[in-house]
This record gives structure tokens, C-alpha cells and sequence, in this order.
């Protein structure tokens, strides 16, 4: 049974394509990231606020290069899809733990393709959840893809349209440990 399903895995890994962001530049980034929001948020304290599970190491890394009173926590959404393309119909899996009302809310994302989760996710917020304010800081953006515009407020790096992986971002949830982003040929 496990050795099935190491063969599988040892041949998705034979499809990674070219590095499109090297670790170097990643950790660069988000430093930078980290020094614009904690200039913006001076005196003043914050959530991050991850939707799971694609920015997970995008979120460790940020929360460390950030010098204000940080929170964090974790919400789980998904979109009814199979494959790689989202669609537009969002449900919650897991909420979140803490409340966020009156509090500065980033939400901090691996990847904004079409747009539709951080609208859902937004809109969630300002309709049950009351935070004193939310922006939006996003490791990548696929700008091309969007079919809903959103404000995006800290942006690690505009990205072309092609199937990335590493970094937290998976193809069959495999990949995320890798240190950079690649492209995936599918
Ligand atoms: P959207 O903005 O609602 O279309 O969805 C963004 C989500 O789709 C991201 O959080 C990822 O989980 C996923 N996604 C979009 N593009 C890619 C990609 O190139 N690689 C891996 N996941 C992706
Ligand atoms: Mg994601």
C-alpha cells in the first residue's frame, strides 16, 4: 500500500518545471513585507490571518519579519472545484478560533488567481465579523487570471499564468516543502 503510493509521488516530482522565484528571492520578499507592514501597522497591533493551506510557510516566514504584536490564526474555505481552476462558489470548512471584532486584520495569501476567495473571505469578515480593518498581503498574483477585482494591498511578486508549486502551493497536495516556487507541468 505504501509503496504504491510512493511510486505515484516519485513520479509527479519528475514534472517540475523551472524555477520561476528562487529561495533567496522568497526570503528577500518577505522580509521586505514584513518591514512595509510593520511600518504601516507602527503602535498598533494585528492578526494575520491565513486561509489554509497554501500560505502556511508564507505566514511562519512573515510572522517572523514583523517587529509589532502579531496574533494569528487560521480559516479553511473551499471552492467546489477538481483540478486546478477555481470556481466561484466558496463554503467554510474550519472557522476561526479567536474573534477579530474592532482588531487589524491581514490576511495573508500564497496566491491570488481569479479573485473569488479573497472576495468571499472579505466580504465574510465585513458581514459577521466586524474587524476594525483588513488588507490583503499576498505572496503571489496571478493579475492575468482575475475574474473578480479585489484590493490587494501588499504584493510579493505579479506572476504569469502558469501552474506554480512549492513553497506551500501544491499539485495533489504534494510540493509544499519545497523552498522555492517552480513551475509544475501537468
Ligand atoms: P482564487 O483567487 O479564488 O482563484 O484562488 C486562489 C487559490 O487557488 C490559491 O489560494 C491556491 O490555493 C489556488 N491556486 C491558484 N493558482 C495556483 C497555482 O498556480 N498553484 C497552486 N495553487 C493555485
Ligand atoms: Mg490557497
Amino acid at each position: 500500500m505504501f509503496k504504491e503510493k510512493s511510486v505515484i509521488a516519485s513520479e509527479l516530482y519528475k514534472n517540475i518545471g523551472s524555477v520561476v522565484i528562487p529561495k533567496e528571492k522568497l526570503q528577500d520578499k518577505v522580509r521586505f513585507l514584513g518591514e512595509q507592514i510593520s511600518h504601516d501597522f507602527k503602535n498598533e497591533d494585528v492578526v494575520l490571518i491565513s486561509n489554509l493551506k497554501g500560505s502556511f510557510r508564507f505566514l511562519s516566514d512573515l510572522s517572523a519579519s514583523l517587529n509589532i504584536p502579531t496574533q494569528v490564526d487560521f480559516i479553511s474555505f473551499t471552492s467546489y472545484h477538481g483540478g486546478t481552476e477555481s470556481t466561484g462558489e466558496m463554503r467554510i470548512i474550519k472557522d476561526l478560533k479567536m474573534p477579530i471584532e474592532n482588531k487589524n486584520v491581514i490576511v495573508v495569501e500564497d496566491i491570488v488567481d481569479t479573485g473569488y476567495t479573497i472576495d468571499f473571505i472579505l466580504k465574510y469578515f465585513q458581514d459577521f465579523r466586524a474587524p476594525k480593518s483588513v488588507k490583503i498581503c499576498t505572496l503571489l498574483d496571478k493579475k492575468e487570471k482575475r475574474k473578480i477585482d479585489v484590493p490587494v494591498d501588499y504584493v510579493g511578486f505579479v506572476v504569469p499564468d502558469l501552474f506554480l508549486i512549492g513553497y506551500g502551493l501544491d499539485y495533489k497536495e504534494y510540493f509544499r516543502e519545497l523552498n522555492y516556487i517552480a513551475e509544475y507541468n501537468i
